[in-house]
């Protein structure tokens, strides 16, 4: 079976290579607690300095796996929370680079890194209204934060899709590269970084950090409290429904 989380330590730079290109890196159960344990290894780990997060093939992620959505007992927290969590507190540099898909969780991972670089492929999505769901991973604060409630009220509502200049424009992504260039120029940035003290790297994450700490825990708590109450209705099944028959969703005749 192929490994669906690949890394490599290169010289104080692990790259985080999502490898499930035939699902455009969908993460499904095993993935999230592999990441997650991925995540709290390199944290303990001083010859790592900093993470380079990517995905295998022409797209970074498509987010939670749909089909394995609802697997798990009744109840039961999905390893998607512990996951997420443990990205939050992870307290060195995260680098990432984003080509093509990069939708739900694909997406939402992206506010959490320190930098992003985007290829021109780049199509990106919070796909939480039309899959009758609500923002995670913190996502509802860290958006605002980043780019202005206005602007993020924008994409949370309609769904649409972010180009590459857009994510670009209203600052998702710290520049823009041609996809053939994209790793490249990732891995040079993370590179510079990863010349420097570990312990200076995580001060310096630290005092960055800090202010935004406590309202994403709040928004992680609020926001699991709203997903318990749509995952699961009507609409959310609807949703997945026609997502796996390949149709539109209809949520007038519910
Ligand atoms: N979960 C499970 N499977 C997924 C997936 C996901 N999130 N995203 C893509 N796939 C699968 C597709 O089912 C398809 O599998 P198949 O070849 O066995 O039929 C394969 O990956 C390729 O995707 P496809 O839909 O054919 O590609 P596309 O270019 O037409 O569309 C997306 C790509 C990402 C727009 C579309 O797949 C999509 O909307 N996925 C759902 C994304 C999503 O809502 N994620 C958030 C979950 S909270």
């Amino acid at each position: 079976m192929t490994d669906t989380i690949l890394t490599q330590n290169r010289d104080g730079v692990l790259v985080l290579t999502l490898n499930r290109p035939e699902k455009k890196n969908a993460i499904n159960n095993a993935m999230w607690i592999a990441l997650r344990e991925t995540f709290k290894t390199a944290a303990q780990d001083d010859a790592v300095v900093c993470v380079l997060l990517c995905g295998a093939g022409e797209h970074f992620c498509s987010g939670v796996d749909l089909s394995s959505f609802s697997d798990g007992e009744a109840g039961e927290e999905h390893p998607f929370e512990s996951a997420a969590r443990a990205v939050v507190e992870f307290d060195k540099p995260v680098v990432a680079a984003a080509q093509g898909v990069a939708v739900g969780g694909g997406a939402t991972v992206l506010f959490h890194a320190d930098i992003v670089y985007v290829g021109e492929s780049l199509r990106m999505r919070l796909p939480f209204a039309n899959l009758g769901l609500v923002p995670e991973w913190g996502s509802s604060y860290m958006l605002q934060a980043n780019i202005g409630a206005q602007r993020a009220a924008e994409l949370f509502y309609t769904a649409e899709w972010i180009d590459a200049d857009k994510a670009l424009n209203c600052g998702i992504a710290a520049d823009v590269l041609p996809d053939a260039n994209l790793f490249d120029h990732a891995m040079a940035k993370a590179e510079e970084i990863a010349q420097w003290p570990v312990n200076a790297l995580r001060e310096i994450k630290r005092t960055l950090r800090m202010h935004h700490l406590d309202a994403i825990d709040a928004a992680i708590n609020a926001e699991q409290a709203a997903m318990m109450r749509q995952a699961g209705s009507p609409e959310n099944i609807e949703a997945i429904t026609a997502f796996m028959e390949k149709r539109a969703p209809n949520f007038r005749d519910l």
